[in-house]
């Protein structure tokens, strides 16, 4: 590891970039500095900060940092981390070989750069003794490198196949779901921010091109550029073809697919009929997904949002960490990794739940049902009556409230002369859990 520690442990990260991804990183590294440093055994300190335009403003980021001058980040030898967010090609690629090229460990969320370069810029790093990272290039927040480059290593990966373009996604899920053209569901992604203002990459295929490229690489532990992974978009789609591929049982995806033929590899974009029970079919909006298989472990499918400042942010982050190591702190192993949280009393969890009770079928026994929920602070979202004789079934869904509000409720319904045997009680899963 080429990183130089400074004084007291701490490692200076210099950033090239502070738009939408280095703002959330910064963000990220200053609320969350004790977590990595108790993981890792450093101090993270954000040092400078290469921006084109020093006086836009940047909400968090103290100004002091701001620099137009790139010598501050690469040649400076107490920055021992270059988090490249800025994009594009050029200066880039000159800009992260001197980072590499001094010792400097580099993290990048640069598809483009990656899937053309990238095979210079691994070199460059294994001449130097430096790192290369970059979760954040391939669908963001969703740890698919690191799952590829260190879980899965020695699984042999047979297919990597992908929904890892959101803003086509979210274009073809409105198109299905809604019946939209292609230009108005497009349209749609612009208003809502899925879409670029200029969408040519994101819509031919090349953004889902350049995430293939990296992603075989890694699983096939081969070089993979973007010039070697043909691709087709969805901008000469049809409505009628959407419609007829849905009315044969199939939703139409645009797909990113590598694997592997007689011992090579091929990796290849484009749009692709995915029958409707398959389990990337049912990925939609604007979420990225990465099906991997492999002879040792079958399928194994990572799910999540392939853009986004917090989301990329997550992924720079982590790549940091994988280069300072957390085996200072390891969380299983270490004191100082434990946060000291404690064990939440089961009572105080908050949920939504389903009961179901037989009652007696008379007036007033509702109400007398309700008042106990109300006492307890519990409010009622749905309740389905069916009578049979003079005992009726009641089926209630309870808004979130904390358990031990609801054991007693369902201890006191128990305990009602209206209510025939134990009602029955079961969690509702995503409205409201958590702690209250
Ligand atoms: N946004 C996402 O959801 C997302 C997801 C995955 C990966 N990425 C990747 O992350 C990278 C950054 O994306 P972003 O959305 O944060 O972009 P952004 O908001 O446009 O920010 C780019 C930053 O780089 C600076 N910059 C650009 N060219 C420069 C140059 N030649 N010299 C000095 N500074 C320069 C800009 O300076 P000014 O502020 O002065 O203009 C700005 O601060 C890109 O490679 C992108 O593909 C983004």
């Amino acid at each position: 590891m080429a990183v130089r520690v400074a004084d007291g442990g701490a490692v200076k990260v210099g950033l090239l970039g502070c738009g939408t991804v280095g703002q959330a990183v910064v963000r990220s590294i200053n609320e969350g500095g004790s977590t990595i440093e108790r993981a890792s055994g450093h101090r993270l300190v954000v040092g400078p900060i290469l921006v084109r335009d020093p006086a836009k403003p940047r909400p968090g980021v103290d100004p002091s940092l701001i620099t137009t001058d790139p010598k501050r980040v690469l040649d400076d030898p107490s920055v021992a981390i270059v988090i490249e967010v800025m994009g594009g090609l050029d200066p880039t690629l000159g800009y992260l070989r001197r980072a590499l090229d001094r010792g400097a460990s580099v993290v990048t969320a640069n598809k483009q750069l990656l899937a053309r370069h990238g095979p210079e810029l691994l070199l460059a790093a294994e001449q130097s003794g430096a790192e290369i990272r970059f979760e954040a290039s391939a669908c963001a927040a969703i740890p698919v490198i690191k799952v590829l480059r260190e879980s899965l290593l020695a699984a042999e990966i047979t297919a990597v196949t992908g929904i890892v373009n959101g803003t086509t996604n979210f274009i073809l899920t409105e198109m299905s779901r809604s019946g939209l053209s292609y230009a108005d569901a497009l349209a749609r992604a612009q208003e809502l921010g899925y879409a670029e203002p200029d969408p040519t990459e994101d819509v031919n295929g090349a953004d889902a091109a350049a995430k293939m490229a990296i992603m075989a690489s890694i699983a096939f532990h081969s070089r993979v550029r973007i010039d070697d992974v043909p691709h087709e978009g969805i901008d000469r789609l049809h409505a009628e073809d959407i419609e007829h591929a849905r009315s044969l049982g199939f939703v139409v995806k645009l797909l990113g697919v590598a694997r592997l033929v007689n011992g090579a590899v091929t990796a290849r974009v484009y749009p692709a009929l995915v029958p409707a029970g398959h389990r990337l079919a049912a990925i939609g909006g604007p979420d990225n997904a990465v099906l991997l298989e492999s002879r040792n472990t079958g399928e194994i499918m990572l799910v999540g949002p392939g853009a986004g400042g917090a989301e990329t942010a997550s992924a720079v982050v982590a790549d940091i960490l994988s280069i300072l190591g957390t085996h200072k702190g390891s969380f299983l192993h270490n004191a100082l990794a434990d946060a000291g949280r404690g064990i939440a009393p089961p009572g105080e969890v908050t949920s939504s739940f389903y009961l179901r009770m037989f009652v007696a079928d008379r007036p007033g026994v509702l109400a007398r049902i309700a008042s106990v929920f109300g006492d307890e602070g519990l409010s009622i979202r749905s309740v389905v009556q069916s009578g049979s004789g003079d005992e009726a079934r009641l089926v209630l869904i309870i808004h979130a409230g904390r358990e031990e509000r609801m054991d007693a409720a369902v201890e006191r319904l128990g305990a009602l002369e209206v209510v025939r045997g134990a009602p029955v009680m079961l969690r509702v899963l995503g409205d409201g859990e958590g702690g209250g």
